[in-house]
């Protein structure tokens, strides 16, 4: 056996040993992808090729930890059934041996390309590189190796290379550090996806290192998303250690000038990173992201001591309005209201239900500007306050010192959609334009929610 085949097996044999104990877990989602086993960071890969969408994750088979990263594997036709496929990469070659990082999906004459980044540490000096593997059925990859090396200038934190075509050309963006140790995008092109042109910098500004960046156009708006690190917390904003935003501007590749506005937070949850995009063949921009964040509370997860831990969150479609992406969850979620719990008017009246399914869908269509304050399993509290404008998510830090809060600032409040699963909740807020994302360990007996608000509210018990 090779090496390759032999960390494959080894993963799969935790799966079928230990895989069982992780799905009993009562944190464990029902419509989320979540590991099998292990610890689960970044989406990567994510793709809808010959009409079946792939998703492709940062993976550690052999602990609730990080460490040499795997790439897994699910497949879906509807985004709510996920089928478990063969581990798609291990880190079994010189040029990735300490993790398959990073990456995305491209369809090149029939075959699935993923570029990812190879990890290397040698008595801890680190290499990168961009490798390339290919798959004719979707299932099993091979790995064709090194595509792209390091340019000057630049440290090897380089990683993360998100590959996308744009007329006859084909685009790469990668994360990266510059010998300043300043956080930067740079990006390639490439007539065939083989012969890589180093494009120089596409943009940099602030923090140390930039990871996972996409790029791509919404109403002809181009956005460069990524997840920037070094960026102090600054009264309501960057308050997880690591955020995610965008610049959104106009591109001019020839002059290779990107004209854009400022950084903009994606979310404003406690658990949001990494994100990635891709168009499916409805024409929609599909994004997943990591519901966690690097050094961030990790070990102090309960799912650890059964042998789990973080998820995915649930495909959003993106549009562009006002100088804003908003994000909502895909339509196809619909799917999942099988039953409908709950058909109230509030009239600011404080309301109690102590029967609400840790799989549910929350939503309530605002109609007087009031105060709001909704309390989810008497652990996560949501706030809106009308004087100050602050819409405030709070919950008692894992650790037990006390209560963590992150907020937003709205004019008034709509409408809000929240998606629970067991541990998750993700708001959706006027329309989109606020989104939290957050990891929710309330007790798993624990079905109260308070509602106080001036509106409609519909509850739905979600299945699949
Ligand atoms: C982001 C990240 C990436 C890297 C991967 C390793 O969470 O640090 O930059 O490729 O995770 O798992």
């Amino acid at each position: 056996m090779s090496l390759d085949q032999q960390l494959k097996k080894k993963a799969s044999d935790q799966v079928n040993e230990k895989g069982s104990i992780v799905k009993k877990d009562p944190f464990y989602p029902l419509y989320h992808i979540a590991p099998p086993v292990g610890l689960i960071n970044d989406p990567n890969g994510w793709i809808q090729w010959n009409g079946t969408y792939h998703l492709f994750y940062q993976w550690m088979p052999f602990k609730a930890g990080h460490g040499a990263k795997f790439w897994g594997h699910v497949s879906s036709e509807d985004m709510i059934n996920w089928k478990e496929e063969p581990i798609a990469l291990a880190p079994s070659d010189w040029f990735d041996k300490d993790g398959c990082y990073s990456g995305s999906a491209i369809s090149f004459n029939e075959e699935l390309l993923l570029y990812y980044t190879g990890n290397v540490k040698n008595n801890n000096i680190r290499e990168a590189y961009q490798c390339l593997a290919v798959s004719k059925d979707g299932r099993n990859f091979e790995k064709l190796g090194v595509q792209i090396e390091v340019p000057g200038g630049y440290t090897a934190h380089f990683r993360d290379p998100k590959v996308w075509q744009e007329h006859d050309r084909y685009y790469m963006v990668v994360g990266a550090q510059t010998e300043k140790e300043e956080g930067s995008v740079v990006w390639f092109s490439s007539e065939d996806l083989k012969k890589w042109q180093f494009g120089g910098m596409l943009a940099d500004g602030f923090g140390y290192m930039w990871e996972c960046p996409d790029f791509f156009s919404l109403n002809g708006t181009d956005i460069l998303l990524f997840s920037p690190q070094g960026l102090s917390a600054s009264g309501i904003d960057y308050r997880n250690i690591h955020q995610t935003g965008y610049i959104a501007g106009k591109w001019n590749k020839g002059t290779n000038q990107f004209l854009h506005e400022e950084f903009v937070e994606l979310d404003h949850g406690f658990e949001f990173y990494a994100p990635q995009t891709t168009m499916d063949d409805q024409g929609r921009r599909l994004l997943i992201g990591w519901m966690g964040v690097p050094d961030q509370d990790e070990q102090l997860h309960p799912t650890i001591e059964n042998g789990w831990v973080h998820q995915l969150t649930i495909p959003r479609e993106l549009t562009y309005k006002n100088g804003r992406i908003l994000q909502k969850p895909v339509e196809e979620l619909k799917q999942l209201r099988k039953q409908q719990k709950y058909h109230l008017e509030l009239n600011t009246q404080k309301i109690i239900m102590k029967d609400i399914p840790k799989a549910s869908e929350i939503k309530l269509d605002i109609q007087a500007n009031e105060n709001v304050k909704i309390d989810f399993f008497e652990h996560l509290k949501l706030h809106f306050d009308t004087s100050t404008h602050y819409v405030q998510l709070l919950r008692p830090k894992l650790d037990g010192t006390g209560t963590e809060e992150r907020v937003a600032v709205a004019e008034q409040l709509t409408d809000i959609q929240c998606l629970i699963d067991h541990s998750s909740i993700e708001i959706f807020i006027n329309d989109g334009e606020i989104v939290f994302t957050s990891r929710i360990f309330a007790e798993p007996s624990n079905n109260k929610l308070t509602i106080q608000a001036n509106g409609e509210l519909t509850v739905w018990e979600l299945a699949k």
